[in-house]
């Protein structure tokens, strides 16, 4: 599997990490599915998207995405890097 196949993000917990994780993959294109065990965290997470994090969010898309300076449909961002670790053999198990 290539990262151009992923389409669709799902975020494992909503804490500190999945929140930002499912932002950032969120603002790069994707469509992005968050879960907790924690109704409490979901919550929270839920409250999180402030009237100002949405403005934030949306003037990204405007100026970035659907400019065609990122994301998945103009194919550049974060997965664009040269040589990424993730595609080496070893990437998961540490053995190059
Ligand atoms: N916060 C950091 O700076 C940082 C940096 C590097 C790595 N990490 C690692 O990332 C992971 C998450 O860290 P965090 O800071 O976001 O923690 P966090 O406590 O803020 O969030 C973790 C969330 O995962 C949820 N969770 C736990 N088990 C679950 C399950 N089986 N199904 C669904 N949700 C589940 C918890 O309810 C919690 O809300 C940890 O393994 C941590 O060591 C964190």
């Amino acid at each position: 599997m290539k990262i151009d196949d992923v389409r669709y993000i799902f975020s494992l917990g909503a804490g500190t990490m999945g929140q930002q994780i499912a932002l950032q993959c969120a603002m790069h294109g994707y469509d992005v599915i968050v879960y907790d065990l924690s109704s409490d965290v979901l919550r929270d997470a839920a409250a999180a998207r402030s009237p100002e994090a949405v403005a934030a969010a949306d003037k990204f898309k405007d100026e970035y995405i659907d400019k065609g300076l990122l994301g998945v449909k103009a194919g550049k961002g974060f997965y664009t890097y040269p040589n990424p670790a993730y595609e080496r053999p070893g990437f998961l198990t540490g053995k190059a």
